[in-house]
Parts: structure tokens; sequence; C-alpha cells
């Protein structure tokens, strides 16, 4: 059987296709602006073969809990915007890894204080370590103080 050769520019659906990421969620990448498509003369959008490697890589990054803010601010700093070469994954692949160190101590951290919670139920602010960490509320002075605005 012949290889198929893929077209320079593609449509969504074969974008869909090949991706496995439904057309509805292409489109929203592309209202956040996480990856562009240029119409062809009869008005389909039409994406340049490369964006699946940066679909890819957004799918990589919202499943290592990555916020679609946080992979656009990581594409609109790469080199080349629209190409994701060998040394970009690289380097966002270390860049990820330490955020997601972060994340795992972080996320340690508040199992631990939740173990402290399982059967107490008191969410006071002056003993739940989970409701007011470090005692934050306390270093505000006396009184009552929101935990949010
Ligand atoms: S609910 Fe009581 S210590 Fe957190």
């Amino acid at each position: 059987m012949q290889k198929k050769i893929m077209p320079e520019w593609i449509s969504v659906g074969m974008l869909s296709e090949r991706t496995g990421v439904a057309v509805s969620a292409l489109h929203f990448y592309e209202k956040k602006g996480l990856i562009k498509s240029h119409r062809n003369a009869s008005n389909h959008r039409q994406y340049p073969k490369h964006i699946i490697r940066i679909v890819s890589l957004i799918q990589v990054a919202q499943r290592t809990g990555f916020s679609l803010d946080d992979i656009l601010s990581e594409l609109e700093g790469l080199p080349n915007r629209t190409r994701v070469t060998l040394e970009d994954w690289e380097a966002l692949g270390v860049r990820w890894r330490q955020e997601l160190d972060k994340k795992i101590i972080q996320l340690t951290e508040l199992r631990d204080m939740m173990t402290d919670c399982i059967g107490c139920g008191c969410l006071s602010l002056e003993r739940c370590r989970l409701l007011n960490p470090d005692d934050q509320l306390g270093e505000k002075g006396a009184g009552p103080h929101r935990m949010s605005q």
C-alpha cells in the first residue's frame, strides 16, 4: 500500500482525525489563540500541517494539569510560534517537569493536612491548617478577616 502524502494545508476535519481532538475543541483552541488557521478561496479554515504537533503538545500539557492560559503563555515564548522543534519540546519538557514537581510537593502537603482534618470537621481558623495554612489570617491581626475577596 502506498503511503499517503499529507498536504501542506489541512482541514479542521483532518486535524481532528489526526489528533483525536474534537472539531469543537479545535475551534475553542483557535478562539483562545492557541492555534491559527487561514481561510482558503472557499472560505474554509485551513491549518498548516505542522499544527498537528502543536495540538499534540497542547493535549500533553492539558493531561499534565496545565491550563490553556499557561499553555498559551508557553507557546508564545517559543522562538517560532508556528513550529515546535525537538529543542523547543525538550525545553518545555524540562520546565513542565519542574512545575509538576512543585505541584506534587504542594499536593502532598495538602493531602497530609487533609489527613488531620478527616473525622474532625471543626473548620476552625485557629486550628485547621487546611483552612488557614500557616495561620495567614493571624498575620493580619486580631478580629475577623475574609478568606478571599
Ligand atoms: S477540620 Fe478540623 S483541623 Fe481541619
